[in-house]
């Protein structure tokens, strides 16, 4: 039997695909960015668009299958050598689409998309907040994809119409890619991305029908919900994947957790991706947070909803970006870690990345990028390193949130994501939080999360156990004295009231 498996990364700024094999070593990566359109009216989009974030769903499918298809083609592997696919994504993200012809009707509305602030303002003031979160889990957010659907809906000519009609499809980037993979035979979602919707009881375990009347989306556009690890049927393309077995889908951040092992209460991962997404398993039993963290669905095994709390930062390693592509500080991201020690500290300046708003703890949508504490001493070197610290920052504002919602305090955090080969980031980390801070020796743990769904599914990998003896320790970063961390924390947490509600 083959015993390599595919995995397909669908990320906020590229799309990667790996090939693991059964030991879970990387036998081939590839990965193709694809375009951020931010169509502000500076540039040419209608006026008010500020805090817009699309994608073309066709550059995302493109991008995805050539990195899939070079990968097997470079590593010199045919589709029948392949034993599974699984898929991993941003979560989110809205697609809807016509069912006819597969096309869609407005680009993907992004996660990191503000643009339905004033309605998810009004569904609270309206006093829908508490029913929501009852059956969600979620808060209401841009953030999620239910008012982008229906933003969709409202501004595209014809498209409720069609939608009242059963014409329209919606879907997660998951449900994009394997429509499109089996050419248009399955309209298929997991938990994890449903869980993201605003749409889905992850109580009752099915698509809400009070929510979607709340948010006005049509149920004949919600795709089959399936389990993560599941075997879904071939990829029927004739793109250089036919054949190819698709068992696994997750949201990129249960995936990660999933990848990282965390299947019990008490166990959590941070990832450092475009943002930071901080996921602590609790078990079974669906609890709502009493810290304004997220209560959401992880990939069970099980056959039964499996819960994590979750605090998720919009902007992670994406202020490295900024620093590269928007103040051309630094020119490849890999060079912030020599830029940020060139000075001992940040000479006070204290950086609060809020350029799509605020996410956990604080929830503001009208939070912005704000820069403090600069003197005529301050050079770019302090403001990489607050731009750095900023993102360990974060992270500790909703590691505090989440030890004051779970029973007992973390023991130790599990990281992944680009950002962590940065060893002063890590061990600041740990300092900043005070708990250890353990790096796998395999930093794909989301791709590897999707790679075991699919595997255990088809019969690669025979569960957990066998997966657990295969993992290699990696590198632990224990905290030191906290009396630097304190000073600056607490200069944090005054930053962060300075950015709130700047754009209100
Ligand atoms: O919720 C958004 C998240 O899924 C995006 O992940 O890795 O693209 O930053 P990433």
């Amino acid at each position: 039997m083959a015993e390599l498996v595919l995995a397909l990364d669908q990320g906020t700024t590229s799309s990667r695909a790996i090939l693991f094999d059964k030991a879970g070593a990387i036998r081939g990566t590839a990965q193709h960015e694809f375009r951020q359109i931010f169509p502000e009216a500076s540039r040419g989009g209608p006026t008010g668009t500020q805090g817009w974030v699309e994608h073309d769903p066709f550059e995302i499918l493109t991008s995805q299958l050539s990195a899939a298809v070079e990968v097997l083609g470079r590593a010199g592997i045919r589709p029948r050598d392949v034993a599974a696919l699984g898929i991993t994504n941003q979560r989110e993200t809205a697609v809807v689409w016509e069912r006819a012809t597969g096309k869609p009707v407005y680009n993907a509305i992004v996660w990191q998309d503000r643009r339905t602030a004033a309605q998810c303002e009004q569904l609270t003031r309206d006093g829908a907040e508490d029913e929501v979160r009852r059956r969600s889990g979620l808060r209401l957010d841009p953030y999620f994809s239910g008012t982008k659907v229906a933003w969709i809906l409202d501004n595209v000519a014809g498209a409720r119409e069609k939608a009242e009609r059963g014409e329209l499809a919606f879907g997660t980037i998951d449900s994009w890619l394997i429509w499109n993979l089996t050419s248009g035979k399955r309209h298929v979602t997991d938990r994890t991305n449903a869980s993201r919707t605003l749409l889905y009881n992850i109580v009752e375990d099915r698509w809400d029908d009070e929510l979607l009347r709340l948010l006005r989306v049509p149920r004949s556009m919600m795709p089959e919900v399936v389990w993560s690890s599941e075997a879904l049927g071939p990829v029927s393309t004739t793109l250089g994947l036919e054949g190819i077995e698709i068992a696994g889908i997750a949201g990129d951040q249960q995936s990660a957790l999933f990848g990282q092992m965390c299947t019990r209460p008490g166990d959590a991962k941070n990832t450092y991706g475009t943002g930071c997404f901080l996921l602590q398993h609790i078990g079974d039993a669906f609890r709502l947070s009493e810290q304004r963290l997220l209560t959401t669905l992880t990939c069970s095994l099980e056959r039964k909803p499996e819960y994590a709390l979750e605090g998720s930062v919009f902007i992670g390693g994406a202020v490295v970006q900024w620093l590269r592509d928007g103040l051309g500080l630094i020119q490849k991201s890999s060079d912030v870690e020599a830029l940020a020690c060139s000075v001992p500290d940040s000479g006070g300046v204290v950086f609060v990345p809020a350029f799509t708003g605020l996410g956990a703890p604080h929830w503001d949508p009208y939070a912005t990028g704000t820069l403090l504490g600069m003197g005529r001493g301050t050079t770019a070197g302090h403001v990489a390193r607050a731009a750095l610290e900023s993102i360990a920052l974060q992270v500790a504002d909703v590691l505090k949130a989440m030890d004051a919602d779970t029973p007992a305090p973390l023991k130790e955090l599990r990281v992944d994501g680009g950002a962590t080969a940065n060893d002063t980031l890590m061990q600041f980390q740990a300092d900043l939080l005070q708990v250890p801070v353990v790096r796998p020796a395999c930093l794909e743990t989301t791709a590897m999360g999707a790679a075991y769904l699919a595997g255990i599914a088809t019969g690669v990998w025979g569960g957990l156990e066998s997966i657990q003896q295969e993992q290699v320790p990696g590198t632990r970063f224990e905290p030191r004295d906290r009396q630097s961390t304190d000073k600056l924390y607490a200069r944090w947490q005054k930053a962060v009231e300075r950015a709130k509600g700047w754009n209100a």
